[in-house]
Order: C-alpha cells, then structure tokens, then sequence
C-alpha cells in the first residue's frame, strides 16, 4: 500500500514513521515532509500544498489511504474534497472540524450536549466584551473565535490585561478574521491533560494519556508556545478519571457530533484541565493528534497504526484494540533562537544521535540543504525516548539530546515535572 500524510511537523514525522512500519505499507509519501522524513528508511517527501495538488497527488499515485497532521487542510475541507474524489482519508470534514476551528461553536456545542467546560459567553463588540470582564473580575481568559497558531488565548491576570487582549481582537483586528470574535471564558484552576482519542463517527478508543508543557521556560514561565515537550502516560488519569473522562466527556462529545448530523470520525484530542477534586472540564477540543503529545505516545503505540485507521475508516472502532508499551515515554522539544515569536532558520544542526529502539528524534522545522540539516521552523526537533519510568524516559532524553548543536538551540529543562511530582506512571 501507498499512503499520504499531511503536514510536516514532529507529529507528522512519528506518524509516518509509524505507519512505514505496517507490514502491509509500501511507502508512505509526506506532504509537504521536513528533513526527518526527507531521510527515513520508507518515507518520501513531497512538496504539495493546497487541498486541488493533494488530491490530484493521490489520484495520480493511487495512494490508498492519507492520515490528516495539522488543522489547517482540515479547516481548508480536505477530507470532504478526498472523500467527494472517491479517496480514502483519515481525518474530520470540515463541519466537524469546527470543534477546534471555532471557539463558540465548540462552546454551544458543549453547553447543548452537557459536556463539562468554564462558563463563558462570546462576544463581537468591545465594549460589550469588556463590560463583560469588569462585570465577572480577573483573571479570566479571553479567546480569539478562529484559529490563530496559538495565539489566539490569553490567560488574563487583570481586567486591564483582559481589556488589552479584548481590544487587540476586536478593535485593532491583530489576528484578523479569527479574531473578529471573542470567547470569554471563566479562568479554570487545576492540571492540564491532553486525552486523545480515536472515533469512528460512533465509537472512541482511547489513545495513551499525555501532557505537554506550553509555556516556553521551565517552572511553566515564559511566553505560550505550541508545545516544548510532552510525556505519557499523564500520571494523574487514575483508571477511575479515565472512565469519568469517557463518559462525561469523550463518549456524549462523539454521541453529540452524531446528534448534530456530523459525524466526528478523525482523531479527536480533549484539552482538559483536571481541578482540585479530580473533577475534568474541557478547556479545548482539537480536531487532530497533539503535537508534540504524538511523538512520546506514537513511541509508546505497539499496535498496527493502519490497522487502528482501518476500523475508524470502517466504522468498528469497537473492535479494535490499541497495544501499549508499559515504558514511559518523554520527548523534549529543541526550538530555534527567536521561537516563539520570530524563530530564525537556516542554523546548521550538528550531533544528531543515532535512532535506538529505546530512542529518537522526531523532526519538525528542518530541511536539507544538500546533504546538511538546517534548522527551517520554530520548533526544530523533538528527542523522544522511553523509559521503565517518567524518571528513566526522561534522563534518556536528556542524554541523548546532549551532543545535538544549533545556534540558538533553546529547550526546557524540566519535561516531565507534574508527572515526576505524582510519581509512579499509571
Ligand atoms: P486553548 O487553546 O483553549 O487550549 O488554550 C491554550 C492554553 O490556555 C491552555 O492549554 C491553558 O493552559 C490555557 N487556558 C485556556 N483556557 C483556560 C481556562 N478557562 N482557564 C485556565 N487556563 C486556560
Ligand atoms: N500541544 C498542543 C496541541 O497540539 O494543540
């Protein structure tokens, strides 16, 4: 078999990396790739953009299957322009993508299908909005409608903050469409977690739990980021949490999509914030595999990835079974100088190590500039390694990034604390 993968980031790698490995697959293309994927053994890289080339791409190549990365081609529809070519893709239609591609359709829905999240209300114009925020204090959390590369929340400490973040959307239009509506949102106290699961459109399999770490400096500091390193299993998903998390969230959010007439088939990843109790709330649906969350879960997967893909595709999720490696699995995000804001590319990358059963570094922004690796993006590579604990995948880690060099190169140094503080991995 042939198979596409969208997108060219770190969860793009490990997913074809992954997928190369079913005994069934030829080779897996990646569209549009990175420099990791440009030189594993199984993968080719090519470089098509736009929904019209992907799905003449497939077409013309026969590609059997394509696995959807990112939530932009989703957002874009090319799952409904796969699926109207008669191609067999993996991933939400555009209408259900709305989970993560508007912030107040993923609200309503929630607040119509019981799913527990922060009260909010959503607003188009200014002075409501602020109005709003000096009526209900700080901190509170003020989110851009659409989607803004991470950009779009702000956890407000003050009103005045809130005020700032209210007016930058609405007034100044600084992340333009996705902005033009706001959703303000009651600040939730507690640990996040990220659970992802598979669904059919019916039912869900529950991939292994994860947790990233967003902010950019150890101790949680520093400006949001995409991600700089995530671990799993999430030690606080005790198995009670786990089933809570199906039924009150995971289960009626599938059953509620269905309800709606549009049916949810992809990965769908439930940010959650987990409060004192133990009680879980939904900070976020996101329409796709977390990235960095894919590299240590995809490392934890012993399961057949296309086999998974087949019976979501077929509609029997509930007879399939997804296998996991008993190992923690921790991976540590190494970002350009400059990342978030305004990360610098073309710093030559020296000291990559070796892949290892136990270890390896996923790509993200990299590209070759003939035979040399050149940094190309903002998070630049992810080292993920597994380990009998959090503890043991974590100093693997660390060791196995220590001999990798670019300019700039920054990471945090603490992947993996909240798990560690728990101890034992569930
Ligand atoms: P989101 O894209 O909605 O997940 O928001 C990005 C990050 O902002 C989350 O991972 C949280 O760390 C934080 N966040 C979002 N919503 C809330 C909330 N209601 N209360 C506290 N923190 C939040
Ligand atoms: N790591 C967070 C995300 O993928 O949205």
């Amino acid at each position: 078999m042939k198979l596409l993968v969208i997108g060219g980031g770190g969860r793009e790698h490990a997913l074809a990396w992954r997928l190369a490995q079913s005994p069934r697959v030829q080779k897996v293309y990646v569209a549009p790739g990175n420099g990791g994927t440009a030189t594993e053994h199984g993968l080719e890289n090519v470089p098509l953009e736009g929904v019209g080339p992907l799905v003449a791409f497939a077409k013309r190549e026969g590609i059997q299957l394509t696995v959807v990365g990112p939530e932009g081609p989703l957002a874009a529809g090319v799952v409904d322009a796969f699926r109207d070519a008669g191609l067999k893709i993996f991933g939400p239609s555009r209408a259900a993508a709305q989970l993560e591609t508007s912030k107040d359709y993923a609200k309503r829905f929630m607040a119509r299908h019981r799913i527990p999240t922060a009260r909010y209300a959503s607003f188009e114009r200014s002075a409501e909005a602020k109005a709003y925020v000096r009526e209900h204090g700080a901190p509170i959390v003020v989110k851009a409608d659409g989607l803004a590369a991470g950009k779009g929340v702000v956890v407000a400490a003050s009103v005045a903050q809130a005020e700032a973040a209210i007016d930058a959307m609405l007034l100044e239009h600084r992340l333009g469409e996705a902005g033009e509506r706001v959703v303000i949102e009651e600040f939730l106290e507690g640990e996040e977690v990220s659970f992802i699961v598979m669904s059919d459109g019916v039912h869900a399999l529950p991939l292994a739990t994860s947790q990233d770490h967003k902010r950019l400096r150890d101790a949680d500091e520093g400006p949001n980021t995409g991600g700089m390193g995530a671990c799993s299993p999430a030690p606080i998903v005790t198995p009670e949490l786990h089933a809570r998390i199906m039924r009150e969230i995971v289960l009626p959010a599938v059953a509620g999509m269905a309800k709606d007439g549009v049916p949810y088939v992809g990965f769908l990843y439930a940010g959650l914030m987990i409060d004192k109790s133990g009680a879980p709330r939904t900070l976020e649906f996101n329409c796709r595999l977390g990235d960095p969350e894919t590299q240590p879960i995809i490392m934890r997967l012993k399961s057949d990835l296309l086999e998974l893909i087949e019976h979501a595709l077929a509609g029997t999720l509930e007879r399939a079974e997804a296998q996991w490696d008993r190992r923690a699995a921790l991976g540590v995000v190494l970002a350009a100088e400059g990342y978030p804001d305004n990360p610098r590319k073309g710093d030559p990358i020296e000291g990559l190590p070796k892949p290892a059963e136990d270890c390896r570094v996923f790509h993200a922004g990299t590209r070759l500039e003939g035979k040399a690796l050149v940094t190309n993006g903002g998070r630049v590579l992810c080292v993920t390694a597994l380990g009998d604990s959090v503890r043991m995948a974590r100093s693997r880690a660390y060791q196995a990034l220590e001999p990798i060099r670019f300019s700039g190169m920054q990471y945090r140094s603490d992947i993996g604390h909240r798990a560690l503080k728990r101890g034992a991995p569930a």
